[in-house]
């Protein structure tokens, strides 16, 4: 059986409906960066901080290269500059359907505005970044995407519902 893989700007929802698709399909939840703080015993922000952003994106390439090659029938969540390379988005596509939650920058400012753990939007103006940063990605999800599935305004069970609806 195939994965279900999340992909999505930083605080568009990939966990918190990874969770509630992986109970919804009796399927086990993994995220990419959860595995990776695993393996290599530290947590993301700490990762950027001692060996930089370049280091962490090899990380998610090798995350991603060995779940292509092991995982089946998972709901798996990504970090959200994984589809920015070229080379993931090819691994996205053997991971499995992936699905694109799409949503704004002011949803995501409204979620992440008071969180320290993304080093990305540790900056004076993180509003601001979002709308660059997503309008940088858009074309890399887009092209990663089976299934886009916009989120705005929706609750949690109707994007999983919705989910299900479109993959069947
Ligand atoms: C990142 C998103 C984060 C995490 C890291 C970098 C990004 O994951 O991988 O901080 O480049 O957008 P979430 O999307 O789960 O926040």
């Amino acid at each position: 059986m195939d994965n279900i893989v999340l992909i999505g700007f930083m605080g568009c929802g990939k966990t918190t409906v990874g969770i509630r698709l992986s109970y919804a399909l009796q399927r086990s939840f993994l995220d990419t960066d959860r595995q990776i703080e695993r393996e290599q015993g530290k947590e993301i922000a700490q990762i950027f901080a001692e060996e930089g952003e370049a280091a962490f994106r090899g990380l998610e390439t090798e995350m991603i290269a060995k779940m292509a090659e092991k995982e089946r029938g998972r709901i798996i969540s990504t970090g959200g500059g994984l589809p920015v390379k070229q080379e993931n988005r090819v691994l996205l596509k053997k991971l499995g359907t992936v699905v694109y939650l799409k949503t704004t920058p002011e949803t995501v400012y409204e979620r992440v505005k008071d969180d320290t753990k993304r080093p990305l939007l540790q900056c004076g103006e993180p509003l601001r970044r979002i709308r660059e940063l997503m309008a940088e990605r858009e074309s890399a999800y887009m092209a990663a995407a089976d299934v886009v599935v916009s989120t705005d305004g929706k609750e949690p069970a109707e994007i999983v519902e919705e989910i299900e609806e479109r993959i069947k």
